[in-house]
């Protein structure tokens, strides 16, 4: 008993101790500028449903878009969407910004104020893929990210596209991923040389937040069935806080069928029947391994769009990283961001325009002519641009 107590104070006081020590932009988890606590948010609004109840016109009267580029892949896709929107003359306006690590004056990395200013400014931001240096160097800029803006769900619509098949039929699962604690807390330290400890934090707050969001979800886009993945048997503490809290939200939505499943099950199951799955719901890590598990069953990370959901403000992105492999060859594959986008422009209320745009997407993947290397093609991302605007 006295063991449960002193471990459960050293959790509870610990976290927010060693946010100090987070050199780079260390105060975004204990103190996020859009923190507003459990359940706020939560998918009710435009856009897919991957809005939070209220039209983000009002709050981004002029559709001014926070873009970053990213890196390696990112400028070529960024501009191929840029050049798509301007076919179609969606009414949007581009406001560039980079995130480039700097040093403030104390010597912390921190993401360029004016980046950070643009995104609290217009609220909604597109942004291509970011680099994160591997075991050294600045902290990853998109987990920084998501932080900052408490971007507490990262959702990630997976459903087959006609014209690229896969082993897998009936693909449509929607990944409502915790995006801002569990496995990626960035609480690490060493204890002594050669044992490092790494802090998995759940918090009922964050726990539950995401799981409603998944459940307004489900419920706005008249999805079938929520389920909650955990390792609950193994971790019983922290996926046991997980599970228990979303079974405690599911019981605020009876209409909408939950159930739960371990990781390893739902990973054996996923790549046997994936038609079964619907709205998955789970911790961070476990989000991270199967929103792209599901992008390989749709036929890969080029095809699979996601949003990083705040209480303020929504960055729209592909899942996929800057590809270095092919990055400035006029190679990459640029639907990801373009799928991305469009549920951007949802969001924002623009549903027709972008509705023309998925339908000339979808219409140029369907013919099968013209497409990436990726998707088995020939054709470059400029000339895979240009037929879309052909549609258009
Ligand atoms: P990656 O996704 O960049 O590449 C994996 C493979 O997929 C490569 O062969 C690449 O050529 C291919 N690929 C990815 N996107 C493609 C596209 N749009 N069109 C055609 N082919 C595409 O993953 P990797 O190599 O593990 O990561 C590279 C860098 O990206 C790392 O620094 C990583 O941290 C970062 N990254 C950033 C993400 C983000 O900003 N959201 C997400 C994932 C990784």
């Amino acid at each position: 008993m006295l063991k449960i107590m002193i471990q459960r104070k050293f959790f509870a006081i610990i976290p927010k101790k060693w946010c100090k020590f987070e050199k780079f932009s260390s105060e975004a988890r204990c103190s996020s500028p859009g923190n507003k606590g459990e359940g706020g948010g939560g998918g009710k609004g435009d856009g897919g449903g991957v809005g939070d109840g209220e039209p983000k016109k009002e709050k981004n009267s002029k559709n001014k878009i926070t873009v970053v580029e990213g890196d390696g892949i990112g400028p070529e896709i960024t501009k191929a969407v840029k050049t798509i929107f301007d076919a179609a003359k969606v009414p949007i306006e581009w406001e560039p910004v980079s995130v480039a690590p700097q040093l403030d004056d104390k010597g912390n990395m921190i993401i360029p104020p004016e980046a950070l200013e643009s995104f609290k400014r217009n609220k909604v931001g597109l942004k291509g893929p970011l680099m994160t240096p591997v075991g050294k160097g600045f902290r990853s800029l998109n987990i920084t990210l998501r932080k900052e803006f408490n971007l507490y769900a990262n959702v990630r619509p997976c459903k087959n596209i006609e014209g690229c098949p896969t082993p897998y039929k009936d693909v449509d699962i929607v990944t409502v991923r915790e995006n801002t604690e569990g496995e990626y807390s960035g609480i690490e330290h060493e204890i002594v040389e050669g044992v490092v400890q790494s802090i998995k934090l759940i918090t009922k707050e964050a726990s539950m937040r995401v799981c409603k969001y998944a459940f307004e979800y489900a419920k706005k886009n008249q999805r079938k069935k929520v389920t909650a993945v955990h390792k609950a048997n193994v971790m019983r503490m922290s996926d046991g806080l997980f599970l228990n809290s979303a079974k405690e939200v599911a019981k605020q939505y009876p209409d909408i069928p939950f159930d739960e499943m371990n990781l390893d099950t739902l990973c054996l199951n996923i790549v046997q029947d994936p038609s079964v799955y619907d709205v998955l719901v789970m911790p961070n890590l476990y989000g991270d391994i199967i929103s792209d598990t599901c992008s390989g069953l749709i036929g890969g990370l080029g095809l699979t769009s996601s949003v990083n959901m705040g209480d303020e403000v929504a960055i729209f992105e592909a899942v996929h990283g800057t590809a270095p492999d092919i990055a400035g060859k006029d190679l990459a594959n640029p639907t990801a961001l373009l799928l991305s986008a469009l549920m951007m422009l949802e969001y924002l209320g623009l549903n027709d325009v972008s509705k023309k745009i998925s339908s000339a997407v979808y219409g140029v993947l369907k013919e099968r002519k013209v497409r990436t290397q990726d998707l088995g093609g020939k054709s470059k991302c400029s000339e895979y641009t240009k037929e879309i605007c052909s549609k258009l």
